[in-house]
């Protein structure tokens, strides 16, 4: 980690030497595309830098066009933001990887990404459709690759310099292991669910260990109620130390050493989700000690998103 000891200013540092990540980052699964430039308009006046999209949210172009005027408005610099997307899993075939790159880049309106995930491990039959389904509504997974190969055409992107950093996203540590070892470029970050009800321990130390970035997404636990923002230690907390539950929860997440991605869609919920500070140790130990496990995203053992309505 570096930066002050105003956590809303950390930085985590790329094991590539590309640079570092701001550990506040603004998701951009927005389904609405008015919404999408509000909130992404909102969020870089609230004060994010980093920015996660994804080809399958649909709106990489009103994401670009937001950052473009608000960075325009606002005399923020190219360098002064860190953006990621994601490759689908329609797109795993190794000649289908570039071109899906350059399509993403396109529609954001970018010279250059700081960040490519892989958005899930699993491979989806390749073409148009991003969620092919069969006759009984299954959906058609690809078996012709494998996900090493897949990795090996996101490490030629950074060897062409189209790309600072690459990274996977819904894995498991033996998933991350399996690309970890035979990697020319190893993972500079890994994005999964994680929040005080899972906490992803083993993970997150393996990371540590290994210099890799954990970008922790539901920080909030989406939002959900009852859910984490209505817990009993959270809210205690919360009124203790003058914070929102959600002001708790993403400070954890920062303090204890992940980047984290937050979805606030209105102006005033991007300035509360920015204005975190530090909490007291023994706020974080009662965190570590809350034994509720609940994992809310099913995309880590199917790569289907849940949670993403169809295609109109
Ligand atoms: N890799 C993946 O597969 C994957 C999966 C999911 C998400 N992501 C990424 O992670 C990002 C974060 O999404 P998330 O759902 O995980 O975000 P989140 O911030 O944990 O949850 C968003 C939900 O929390 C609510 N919320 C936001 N700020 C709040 C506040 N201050 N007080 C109370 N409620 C608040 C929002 O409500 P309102 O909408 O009413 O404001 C929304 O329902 C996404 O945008 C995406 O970039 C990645």
């Amino acid at each position: 980690m570096t930066g002050s000891s105003d956590i809303r200013l950390m930085k985590i540092l790329l094991n590539n030497g590309s640079g570092r990540m701001p550990a506040l980052g603004f998701g951009t699964l927005i389904p609405d595309a008015a919404e999408t430039i509000t909130a992404t308009r909102n969020a870089l006046e609230a004060g994010f830098r980093h920015f996660d999209c994804a080809e399958r949210y649909r709106n990489e172009h009103e994401v670009g066009e937001a950052l473009q005027a608000g960075m325009a408005a606002g005399g923020i610099a190219r360098a002064d933001i860190f953006v990621t997307t994601k490759l689908w899993n329609t797109n795993h075939r190794p000649e289908r990887v570039e071109p899906a790159f350059e399509a993403s880049l396109k529609r954001l309106g970018l010279e250059y990404l700081d960040l490519y995930l892989i958005h899930t491990p699993f491979a989806f039959q390749p073409g148009d459709e991003q969620d092919p389904r069969d006759q009984n509504g299954s959906v058609i997974y690809d078996n012709e690759v494998t996900l090493l190969d897949t990795w090996r055409a996101m490490e030629n992107l950074v060897d062409r310099g189209k790309c600072r950093a690459i990274g996977l996203s819904d894995i498991t540590l033996d998933i991350l292991l399996s690309i970890y070892e035979p990697a020319r470029i190893k993972p500079a970050v890994v994005q999964v669910e994680s929040h005080p009800y899972l906490p992803e321990t083993e993970l997150l130390e393996f990371c540590k260990e290994k210099g890799i970035v954990f970008l922790a997404f539901a920080p909030l636990g989406h939002g959900m109620k009852p859910g984490l923002l209505e817990d009993p230690v959270i809210s205690a907390i919360a009124a203790r130390v003058g914070k929102t539950p959600a002001q708790v929860l993403l400070a954890w997440a920062v303090q204890r050493g992940t980047a984290l991605l937050t979805t606030p869609r209105t102006a005033a919920r991007a300035r509360e989700n920015f204005d975190i500070s530090a909490l007291p140790e023994d706020a974080l130990n009662e965190i570590n000690r809350i034994e509720t496990r609940q994992r809310l995203n099913p995309v880590v053992k199917t790569g289907i998103p849940g949670f993403i309505a169809r295609a109109s």
